[in-house]
């Protein structure tokens, strides 16, 4: 199984590039731009990385961060990782950015999406990985906050193919910016929202997503299994989920293996998916393969989870055709 899922052509759809800045690079962008930082070595760095909850987390995400400042740093980051994804045999990818948590320290919204969109070029000839962005807000900063880089982001439309909502879920419900996805909507984008696992009113943050949001699909999204009309809604308009077994594990001490299988069993187009995997320690690869040993699941099932990223990308129907084609040659060797 873990050589099959080595080899099998995969997509990443929920992927947040901040979340791929591995300790050695935090070490060697701080020392290229001058900044001190409170560890010796990668090595104490990892030994901090001591997550239980989705706060605990941001805390140090948004603290390492602080090491990106130019245009090239963003180019590296982003490169690195479509280089490991290279590695795990991912063709297409759609990374998250957070805008934000940069623009919030003084850099200029050009620089990020500038190094970005280089290195999605050079990953696309050098790789030959295909990638579109999709540009989150941060839920914990204001709705106008929001709108302006929302604002901010049209020049660059081309490049961007939706917008996602992401960071501290807690009183953050998903209609605090109705307005805001509403107008992203008209201007073109694809739309798609956390809806961490086990958050505060987690049901209410995803049927506000569907009635009240309207999204193309929901990050996250396991405890909809709860809710027999949050499934049957998901179903009936395909909306696909992107799961992140690896990143469930800080929350709630499992790959969320048995849920996963459930909404294979139901229906419901799940994904596999790393989210941060600088800090979980487990890239794509490492996810299926983990999931795969937690939970029973046969080569069809995985299969299914690799089609089904396919399937819900923002992609135009001849290009994915193109890639599930790969991905059924693949299967039938
Ligand atoms: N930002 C980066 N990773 C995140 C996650 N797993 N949940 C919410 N916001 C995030
Ligand atoms: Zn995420």
């Amino acid at each position: 199984m873990k050589e099959f899922i080595e080899k099998m052509p995969k997509a990443e759809l929920h992927v947040h590039l901040e979340g791929t800045l591995e300790p050695e690079h935090i070490f060697s962008l701080a020392q290229r731009n001058n900044i001190e930082l409170d560890y010796s070595t990668p090595e104490e760095v990892i030994a901090a990385y001591d997550f239980h909850d989705l706060p605990s987390f941001l805390t140090i995400y948004y603290a390492a961060m602080n090491v990106l400042r130019t245009e090239q740093d963003f180019y590296e980051l982003a490169y690195h990782y479509f280089e490991r994804a290279k590695a795990d045999n991912i063709i297409y990818v759609e990374p998250f950015f957070d805008p934000q948590a940069h623009t919030s320290r003084g850099i200029d919204f050009e620089t990020i999406i500038g190094g970005i969109k280089r290195a999605q070029e050079d990953a696309e000839v050098k790789l030959g990985i295909e990638s579109n962005l999709i540009m989150c807000f941060l839920r914990d900063m204001s709705a106008d906050s929001a709108m302006e880089h929302l604002e901010m982001s049209l020049p660059f439309k081309d490049h961007i193919i939706g917008v996602g909502l992401d960071s501290d879920e807690k009183n953050n419900p998903p209609e605090k910016f109705a307005e805001v996805f509403a107008h992203a909507r008209a201007e073109g984008y694809k739309l798609t929202m956390h809806c961490d696992v086990n958050q505060e009113d987690i049901l209410g943050h995803i049927r506000e997503c569907l009635d009240l949001i309207n999204v193309d699909r929901i990050d996250h999204g396991v405890n909809c299994l709860e809710d027999d009309g949050l499934v049957q809604e998901i179903v009936s308009r395909e909306l696909g989920l992107t799961i992140c077994p690896v990143s469930n594990r800080f929350v709630v001490q499992s790959l969320t293996s048995a849920e996963i299988k459930k909404m294979l069993d139901q229906g419901i187009k799940a994904t596999i998916n790393s989210d941060d995997p600088a800090y979980f320690r487990a890239y794509l690869n490492d996810n299926f393969i983990a999931l795969a040993e937690e939970g029973k699941f046969t080569k069809e099932d995985i299969v299914q989870l690799s089609r089904n990223a396919f399937d819900i990308a923002w992609l135009p129907d001849s290009r994915r055709q193109n890639y599930i084609d790969l991905l059924n040659e693949f299967n039938s060797n």
